[in-house]
This record gives structure tokens, sequence and C-alpha cells, in this order.
């Protein structure tokens, strides 16, 4: 691969943000690698700075809760409330443990079967977070359980680029300088897309992720980039490196941005450009390799991150399921996360209901229904990964009641 990760450091951030921003612009061919990492680095940046922990869990109060059920209680209460009784929804917990009933894969289900943890080489929980899925509330749990369980929370160095997507030997040296470059139990965490160990020689960690609704991320990251708080905050950071759009820039609404075909609002398939927008959840699933990840939307992309996950993650959650998510991770991880749920609940607890509230105005209909259609193979994963952490609760509940089988 011909990119070129250390470059990256030395370009000057307005250049990449004058040049990426907010249109798509034409490229010749042989530079969209060397491109598209720019442009990521560049923009990881904006986001990084959200020091208050009590903005970081406010921003990622999630509307949609599904009931959990309690024993796996059969309340019926489904997240979207479509699909209900005629055929399984597997989009659901409940639905989930109806299709795994009806299918007699109930009678099988083990928690050994979708257990990852075991195959780890190394004492290391690498959490390659990615963007606007609340990673920030994990990494602050993680602090907490570090000192409960005696191993060490540690993060990349922030700075003012992200390297996302890195050249093998960069990736390799990333790897032995930072992620398993530690003598004790640990877990390391940064945002860049799914290094493959066995590619890069080196020994697996246990691998995690945090994981959000498609569209739902993007209406996140659209406001959250026009908050005023956010370019106060980068200002202090940056001073002169950050240049204040326009007003009509800030005042964007995200339903006309989409029903007007802003440039901003269109999610081309296939395209490679468009990262400032973090449009692809799945690059940080699907890897390193830019001509399979890189194309927004596209079926390989999702197979090849559907496989990772599948065969390489211990656990991937989502803050829309909270308390699921908490219990897998203790379920499956507990050298590092057993009493997870109780430390989140009192860290949630001891902050109180101070909020930061951003301007977000609600996405309407028109606007969800033409994200939907193009962004089909974000959805995919998505929804792939929670019938996975459904069937991984779900096989714990089962152990813990056999009954649950019949
Ligand atoms: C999640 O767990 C907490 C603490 O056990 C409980 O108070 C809360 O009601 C649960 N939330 C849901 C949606 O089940
Ligand atoms: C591990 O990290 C330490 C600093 O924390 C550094 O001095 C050392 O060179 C690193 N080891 C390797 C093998 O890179
Ligand atoms: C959806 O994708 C198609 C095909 O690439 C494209 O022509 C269209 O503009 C996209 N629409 C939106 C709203 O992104």
């Amino acid at each position: 691969m011909s990119l070129n990760a250390e470059r990256s450091y030395k370009m000057k951030l307005r250049d990449v943000e004058n040049a990426f921003k907010y249109r798509r612009i034409p490229y010749p061919k042989r530079s969209v690698e060397l491109i598209a990492l720019l442009a990521i680095s560049c923009t990881f940046f904006l986001f990084m700075h959200t020091n208050k922990l009590n903005s970081r869990l406010k921003e990622m109060e999630v509307k949609l809760q599904p009931s959990e059920f309690s024993a796996l209680g059969l309340t019926g209460n489904h997240i979207s409330g479509h699909d209900a009784g005629e055929h399984d929804d597997i989009n659901t917990l409940h639905g989930t443990f109806q299709y795994l009933k009806s299918t007699g894969q109930l009678r099988h289900l083990t928690t050994a079967q979708l257990n990852n943890t075991p195959r780890a080489q190394v004492d290391t929980l690498f959490f390659n977070r990615i963007t606007k899925t609340g990673s920030e509330k994990m990494m602050e749990l993680l602090k907490i359980l570090g000192k409960r369980h005696n191993f060490e929370a540690r993060r990349d160095v922030e700075g003012f680029y992200e390297v996302v997507i890195m050249h093998d030997a960069y990736a390799k040296n990333f790897i032995r300088t930072e992620v398993i470059n530690c003598t004790k139990a640990n877990s390391y965490t940064k945002h860049v897309a799914f290094l493959d160990f066995d590619l890069l020689d080196e020994p697996w960690p246990i691998y995690i992720n945090m994981v959000r609704d498609p569209i739902e991320r993007l209406v996140s990251w659209f406001y959250y980039v026009r908050a005023p708080w956010h370019f106060a905050e980068r200002k202090e950071m940056f001073g002169d490196a950050i240049v204040l759009p326009s007003i009509d820039w800030l005042k964007k609404d995200f339903n006309r941005c989409i029903e007007e075909r802003d440039p901003e609002c269109v999610y081309e398939q296939m395209e490679m450009g468009n990262l400032g927008d973090h449009r692809r959840q799945s690059l940080y699933l699907c890897g390193q390799n830019m001509a399979v990840c890189m194309p927004f939307n596209s079926h390989e992309a999702m197979q090849r991150a559907k496989k990772n996950v599948e065969e390489h993650y211990a656990v991937v959650g989502t803050w829309e399921d909270t308390n699921i998510t908490l219990s897998v991770l203790e379920g499956y991880i507990p050298r590092f996360f057993s009493g997870a749920k109780d430390e989140y609940y009192a860290l949630k607890k001891s902050l109180g209901n101070v909020n930061r509230n951003t301007y977000r105005p609600s996405l309407s209909d028109k606007a969800r229904a033409v994200l939907s259609q193009n962004l089909t193979r974000e959805i995919e994963l998505y929804q792939f990964i929670r019938h996975r952490l459904y069937k991984q609760y779900i096989a714990l509940k089962l152990e813990e009641d056999p009954k649950l089988r019949d």
C-alpha cells in the first residue's frame, strides 16, 4: 500500500480543512488513499476535545431504549414497533430470543461458541473506538474498572491528528511500541481502523468496540460540529488554526440539508471521499484495506466487517442497549469488566444531571427515509452487530437458567 501516514502529521491542518471540509472535490485516482488518510486524520481532531465528562454522558443519551428483559421477560416491548407479532424481528432482544427458539438453536446455544476472549494472546484489551458512538464514556468506565481490577487503562496520545489508516510498517511499530508494550494487564484505546494482527504477525489482543445507529450517528455529528461550545473548545486548544465557519453554515438544518441535496448531505454509493462526517462506521470494523473498506456503503466492506466482528471481537456493544452491553462485557470479559454495570451506574449518579444541551431538531420522516435508502449496508452491519450482542446475552441467560431453553 502506498499510504504515507507519517506525512499526514506534517500536513497543515488548515490546508486539509480547506480542501475537504464541506464539499466533494475531484482528485486524481492515485492520490485517493493519501487523501482518504489525510481527511480522516484531520477531521478527527474536531471531536477530540469534549473534555467535560458531563457533556460526554449527555451526548450519548440515547432515545432508543429497548426493554431489557430481566430473566428474558417476554414483554413484547419492541424497539422499533414494527414487525411485532407476524414474524420474529431479530433486531430486538425479544425477537432474537423467539427466532433462536423457533429455529431450534436455543437448545444448543452456549457462551463458549460466542466467546472470542480465550483466543487473545496478550493481556491487552484493545478498544479501536469508532467516532460518535459514546466511546469517551467507555473510556471513563475503563479507568474506573482499571482501579478495581488492577489493569492499566491506557489511550493514545492526544494530538492534532488521528491516524486511523496505517501502512503495515507504521501499524507494526504502533502495535509494538504502544498497544502491546505494557507489562501488566491493560487496555488501550484509539480511533483506528481494525488492525489484523495475523497479517502483521503480532499477537492478538482482546478486541472490543461500540457502535451506534448509523443514522443517529450522522445526525449527531452534524449538530455536534455546529455546537458553539465545540468551537470554543477547539479555539482554546488550537488557536488560529481554527477558522470560524459562516453563520449560514452554522445554522444549517439537517433535514433541509438532505432534502435540498446540499453536497454535505449527499451519500453517494461507493464513493471514496467525504470522510469528514464519519459516515462510514463500517470502516473501523472492516480494516485497513482502502480498496475494500473505503467505498461508501459497499457490500464488500460490510461483509469484511461482519467477518472481523464474528472472528475477532470479543464484544461489540452499543449504548443504545446499555444494560445488555454491560452484561455481555461482564460475562465474556470478566477479567476487565466484572462489576461494570454497578460502576457505570455509580459513575452516572455521581455526575448528577448536569447536561450541556446541544440544539438538535429531530430528524424528519422524509429525511430518515432518504438516508435509509443510501445507508443500507451500514444499517445491515449495525443490525448484524446488535443481533450478535443479543445472542451473546441470551447465551449467558441460558446458562444462568437452563429452564429458558424449553
Ligand atoms: C438497567 O439497569 C439499571 C441498573 O440495574 C436499572 O436501574 C435500569 O432500569 C435498567 N434499564 C433498563 C432499560 O432495563
Ligand atoms: C515501550 O514504551 C516505553 C515507554 O513507555 C519505551 O521507552 C520503550 O522503548 C517501548 N518499548 C518498545 C519495544 O518499543
Ligand atoms: C443516494 O445514492 C445514489 C447513488 O449513488 C445517489 O445518486 C443519490 O444522490 C444518493 N442520495 C442521497 C440523498 O444521498
